[in-house]
């Protein structure tokens, strides 16, 4: 028998782990952008260390492993589920999941009205760690396994949300050091050593995170840059979001406080805060120089649909950011965006994008997975099922049991579901082989 995923004895590994378990569903293995395995009748076959031991047409493993392990059917239910990787949430607020889908049509009123109270909740301790729970719970219902977090400016809504975190996660307290508002204003100095506690604690789990330009002066921002390179840790923080032409636009707002910087974009580059280990939110309203600096610096971008669409903050031009060859991958935007659900973002992409740029139900699906875990250096072991990786995934509830010959023509039956629909159709997840739903 010799096919591509069949496990093979290999020096060292002569008694690899043995096999705990095969799950028999349908199969959608993201490659690439334009890259997807599918296996109508597949099998994932999981060892007893929680990785993956071989994944493909379940008929085969069945020969190939003959008796020796448990099946999980999960076609049992009269339904032909299909698995997933687990997903990935490049820019999620967990400090804003109560008050999530409370829009206002734009950034800087719907920050004021819904935001900087609801933030300034979590200074209670307790508070902080029961909703930490409740997110991070929820996180795994969705099948969200990979995230870049924004907690509150507390240092105990911080420490919550690392006790409860499951999966590959990057998690940064905002830095708040201008008068925006007085309620919520940090001292710099306090901030920045904070910051530094932490980066120094928490190391490749976490990220400088000031919150956009507005929230800190050059200094500041500047201070937050050389944290972020002294210690080695990522950097996130919102860039060029809103630009409507109203008393409350962000990006002419950025052009007033910062007089010297050429652009938005040059306000983080002067403070040393851009680069392959940052991770920028929106990019909606960025000039073609701004774009050629985030390439040239490696740069990385979270974007956000659902949240665009909902705050009216335009659709992100992912034909040029593609054309300089920016990584990106998918965010919720919790709480602008109304839902956890990355099946629900990854249904706004295609449909934002359509006639703008080639995209596709895989190519979607490819965003919300593989992508999120390349940007954040975990590719060697999570964002797909293949080989070796952890078996992290989800598995999801299917349309019908009719065969697909393509998994864009599954996943369009997916993505036609609602948002309710989106949010019920995770059944089970795992993370490295344990159930955490
Ligand atoms: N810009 C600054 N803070 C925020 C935030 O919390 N959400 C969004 N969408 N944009 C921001
Ligand atoms: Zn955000």
């Amino acid at each position: 028998m010799n096919f591509p995923n069949a496990p093979q004895l290999r020096g060292m590994e002569a008694f690899p782990p043995p096999i705990k378990a095969v799950h028999r569903a349908r199969i959608v293995n993201p490659q690439g952008p334009n890259d997807c395995d599918y296996h109508e009748d597949g099998g994932l076959a999981v060892r007893a260390d929680g990785t993956v031991a071989a994944v493909g047409d379940f008929t085969l493993l069945a020969v190939a492993f003959a008796d020796r392990y448990e099946v999980i059917d999960e076609t049992k239910h009269g339904e032909r589920p299909t698995i997933i990787p687990g997903m990935n949430d490049l820019h999620v607020h967990w400090v804003q999941n109560e008050v999530r889908g409370r829009f206002r049509n734009s950034l800087m009123p719907w920050l004021e009205e819904h935001i900087w109270p609801e933030e300034h909740r979590y200074a209670d301790a307790q508070l902080a760690d029961a909703r930490a729970q409740t997110f991070f719970d929820e996180l795994a219902r969705h099948g969200t396994t990979v995230a870049a977090v924004y907690s509150s400016v507390h240092e105990s809504a911080l420490r919550a949300a690392f006790q409860h975190a499951a999966g590959r996660m990057v998690i940064g307290n905002v830095i708040m050091t201008s008068d925006f508002p007085p309620y919520l204003k940090q001292d710099p100095e306090e901030a920045l050593a904070m910051t530094d506690r932490f980066a120094e604690e928490f190391g490749g789990s976490y990220a400088v995170t000031p919150r956009f330009a507005p929230s800190c002066s050059a200094e500041v921002l500047k201070a937050a840059g050389r944290i972020a390179k002294q210690r080695n840790v990522w950097v996130q923080t919102h860039l060029s979001e809103n630009h409507d032409g109203t008393e409350h636009d962000e990006v002419e707002l950025v052009r007033r406080l910062f007089p010297d910087a050429k652009s938005y974009t040059d306000v983080y580059a002067r403070a040393g805060l851009l680069g392959r280990h940052t991770i920028m939110a929106h990019v909606i309203h960025a000039s073609d120089e701004e774009l050629d600096v985030l390439a040239q610096t490696g740069t990385c971008v979270a974007h956000c649909p659902t949240s665009n669409e909902a705050l009216g903050s335009g659709r992100m031009p992912v034909e040029r950011i593609r054309e300089r060859g920016i990584l990106y991958a998918l965010g919720s935007d919790v709480g602008a965006g109304p839902s956890l659900s990355m099946l629900h973002v990854m249904q706004a992409y295609n449909r934002v994008h359509a006639g703008h740029a080639d995209v596709s139900e895989t190519e979607a699906l490819y965003r919300g997975t593989l992508a999120g875990a390349e940007i954040l250096g975990v590719d060697r072991v999570a964002g797909n099922l293949n080989r070796d990786k952890e078996a992290t995934f989800a598995v999801l509830g299917s349309p019908g049991t009719r065969a697909y010959a393509n998994p864009n023509h599954l996943l369009a039956e997916i993505f036609a579901g609602s948002q309710a629909d989106l949010e019920a159709i995770v059944r089970k997840t795992y993370i490295a082989g344990r159930r955490v739903f």
